[in-house]
């Protein structure tokens, strides 16, 4: 029987999560049964909701189990497949666990990658679920219109850099924040933002978005939550878009150590309409998408950055670093060679 390499979550953490909560083991692959397709991971999306699956909390996204592989997004190529639809040699993306080798069951969840479009790892990036969650915020909740104010919080990240340039694209005056001096050169320089700040560093918020807004904000891409969200609503306009995506600020804090957001009276004072969404939701959308997106991206439109760390044995740590800014750009694990056989 085949071996794989697997990383598991050991324990759930009590607030910031560490390497001690992970574990990597070799595993027996299982026999593939009807439909079962099995495929060698070469990159492996980390993404800031995975925070969330290690808790026993419910959320949107089923908790991972204690002692059992934890699973991420992956493109692989398919090395042996009893289901009709996939051949070994294609190249697919989908849930798979965090392993050299995964079997996915009934080939669920699994699609071609059409890698004509853009290199693999944009598969995991902009022409996949980060770039998705970007489309829909700004397509479905933003609506942004020419002239007005956007504000991107994790501005060079997964999401982040997508919903500036789609501000851009409506003509938008873009502000935004990230967490370094070279994230900032990155996200004005080449990808077109107006105006940013270093949220690590002008740690008054309110006193950085008036500085680089001075029209107030019309549409808020919001990533980070907490003190950032608050200051957003302080500077909003009247019938300011509040695009709620996440709240990375908040993922690692329990209790009372989460931020209480003071001033939701704005909501209606400014008549602002704040909204969730959760990018699943949306999946049928995807084609329609990256046609969409590819197409920018080929007409040179649009720039993205991907981070790539090299070898599973270093996912944990680079997961943990994407929790505290180390990433810069869509984070990706390079699990194998891109060469199908
Ligand atoms: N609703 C949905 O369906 C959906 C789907 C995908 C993602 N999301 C959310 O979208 C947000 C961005 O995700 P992503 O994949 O694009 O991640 P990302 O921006 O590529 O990486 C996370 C970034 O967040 C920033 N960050 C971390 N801690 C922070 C803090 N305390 N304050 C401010 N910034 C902090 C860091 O950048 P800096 O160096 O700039 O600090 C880090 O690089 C997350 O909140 C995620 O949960 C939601």
């Amino acid at each position: 029987m085949p071996t794989t390499r697997q990383v598991l979550l050991k324990s759930r953490p009590h607030g910031p999560a560490g390497l001690d909560n992970f574990d990597m083991r070799e595993a027996e692959l299982p026999a593939l049964a009807d439909d079962d397709v099995a495929v060698r991971a070469i990159y492996m999306s980390l993404d800031p909701y995975m925070r969330g699956r290690l808790d026993a909390e419910k959320s949107y996204a089923a908790n991972f189990e204690v002692g059992a592989p934890m699973i991420a997004r992956c493109v692989g190529e398919v090395t042996e497949s009893l289901n009709p639809k996939f051949q070994a040699g294609e190249v697919v993306v989908g849930m798979m666990d965090w392993a050299d080798h995964s079997v996915v069951a009934g080939g669920k969840g699994i699609a071609k990658v059409d890698a004509d479009l853009a290199p693999l790892p944009y598969f995991l990036g902009l022409l996949g679920m980060p770039g998705l969650t970007a489309w829909v915020g700004m397509r479905e909740i933003g609506q942004p219109k020419e002239g007005e104010t956007l504000f991107v919080s994790a501005a060079s990240g997964a999401v982040g850099q997508l919903a500036g340039q789609m501000g851009k694209i409506a003509g938008c005056k873009v502000m935004g924040c990230a967490g370094t001096d070279a994230k900032l050169a990155y996200v004005t320089e080449e990808l077109g933002f107006d105006a940013v700040f270093n949220h690590r560093t002008d740690t008054d918020y309110l006193a950085a978005m008036q500085r680089i807004c001075p029209d107030g904000i019309d549409v808020n891409f919001e990533n980070v939550g907490g003190a950032m969200l608050e200051a957003a609503l302080e500077h909003a306009n009247n019938y300011a878009r509040f695009i709620q995506c996440g709240a990375i600020s908040q993922y690692n804090l329990v209790g009372d150590q989460r931020y209480g957001v003071k001033n939701l009276e704005h909501l209606h004072r400014k008549r602002v309409r704040m909204q969730g969404f959760i990018v699943t939701d949306h999946w049928h959308l995807m084609r329609e998408f990256q046609v969409e997106v590819a197409g920018w991206l080929k007409a040179g439109q649009i720039k993205y950055k991907i981070d790539i760390t090299e070898g599973l044995e270093n996912a944990t740590q680079a997961f943990l670093g994407l929790l505290e800014g180390e990433n810069f750009g869509k984070k990706v694990i390079k699990i194998g060679p891109e060469t199908v056989s």
